[in-house]
Order: structure tokens, then sequence, then C-alpha cells
């Protein structure tokens, strides 16, 4: 499974790619505003891209289908890894069509059900992002969302890559893993939680103890 980190945050970003952590990115508008400030979000998506080898999501603004086609085509151009980012509405997969014959790749957003995504895959979506943490939030249970997506996508032989998004815990990765999502977007918070073991800790400080007592250098 691929992992891409969910932020803006060029440092955050350059940190997990150093690590050869991370696979790609994902930016939404709301992660923008948080780092963009004065500057040029544009400029910042350039940045990001030249920071990790892999697609880049970056979301339109625009909420009709000539504005998301405009705003899409401009940001493609930016840089050969961008991934043009339209959320799940009539226009926005009226412009996934669009984008997609002009070999844009595209990630339709904001998915909440099963029906939504098999007609991203009809609009031709490279990826499509189910947002477990959102609906785990209302009550409902995120993750069944991927499991119903990876059967039918499976069952139709569909390659729109599920994209596995709104992750809030490792726990929630681990489960995108085993249901076999194609790949999945954290925050840097959860991707550090990911390496972190307390018997890792423990056993490491052991070792460590053990070897003091020999008094040798390696
Ligand atoms: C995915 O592409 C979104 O940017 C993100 O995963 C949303 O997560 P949130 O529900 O924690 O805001």
């Amino acid at each position: 499974m691929e992992i891409f980190l969910d932020t803006a945050d060029v440092a955050e970003i350059r940190r997990a790619a150093q690590a050869s952590l991370i696979d790609g990115v994902t930016t939404n508008p709301s992660l923008m505003a948080k780092v963009a400030g004065d500057g040029d979000p544009r400029d910042l998506f350039v940045e990001i891209c030249e920071v990790v080898k892999g697609p880049v999501s970056a979301e339109v603004v625009a909420i009709d289908t000539d504005g998301m086609v405009a705003e899409g085509r401009r940001l493609a151009e930016l840089h050969p890894h961008i991934v043009v980012k339209v959320p799940l509405t009539e226009d926005g997969l009226k412009a996934c069509r669009t984008l997609r014959n002009a070999e844009i790749d595209v990630n339709v957003t904001l998915c909440f059900s099963v029906a939504q995504a098999l007609l991203a895959a009809k609009a031709g979506a490279t990826y499509i992002s189910p947002f477990v943490g959102r609906l785990d939030d209302i009550g409902h249970d995120g993750m069944e969302l991927v499991a119903e997506i990876r059967e039918v996508y499976d069952e139709y032989g569909i390659e729109t890559r599920i994209l596995a998004a709104s992750l809030r815990h490792p726990r929630h990765v681990k489960e995108a893993m085993l249901l076999g999502a194609d790949c999945a977007t954290l925050p840097p918070a959860v991707l550090y939680k990911l390496m972190q073991h307390p018997l890792t800790d423990s056993g490491l400080q052991r070792f460590l103890d053990d070897w003091k007592k020999l008094d040798k250098e390696l």
C-alpha cells in the first residue's frame, strides 16, 4: 500500500521524504490555507512537488465544471507530479472526465458512499478518496466503505485506485492495509505513530544496557 502524507507543510513533507517514508502527498484547501500565508499557493504546490518523488494532489476550488477544468489544467501545468483533486459532485465528475480525456490524473475527493465511488470510476477517476474519519465522526463505520469499494471495484475490474483518506489513528491505517486499499493518506502525527512501539523502546534499552556491561566499542 502506498503512503501519502496529508499536509501542505513543506518541512513535514521533507522530513518524511528524506526518510523514504512516503510515496506522495495529498493537500486540500483547508491544509493549504493553514500554511500558504501571503504566498502564491501555486508556488507552494511546486515546492511540494520538488520535495516528494510522487503524486501530489492539488484541489480545485471552483464549483462549476468549466471552472474546475480551467483550474485543473492550470494546476496540472505546474508540475508533472500534480494530480488534480475534484469534489464528488455532478460538476466534479464532469470535470473529472474532461481532465482524464486530456490525460491529467484526477483524485475524486469527499467520497462517502460506494455508489459515489462507482460513479467516480465511471468518470475515469485515477484515485477515489473515501473519507473514513469523517464517517466515523457521524457514527458510521468509515472503514466499511473502504471494504465495499474494494469489493465493487474488484467485482467489476475497475482500475481506479482506492486512496483511504481522513485517517485519524494507526488502527485506521492497519485496517486500510488489510482491506486492500491501494494507498492511504495520513497526517504526519499518524505516520510517526505507526513507527512507535513500547516493546521496541524497552527492547532497545535492554540491548544497550547489556552492551554497556561489555565495555567494548564496535
Ligand atoms: C484527503 O485527501 C483529505 O485531505 C483528508 O484526508 C481529510 O482529512 P480530515 O477529515 O482529517 O480533514
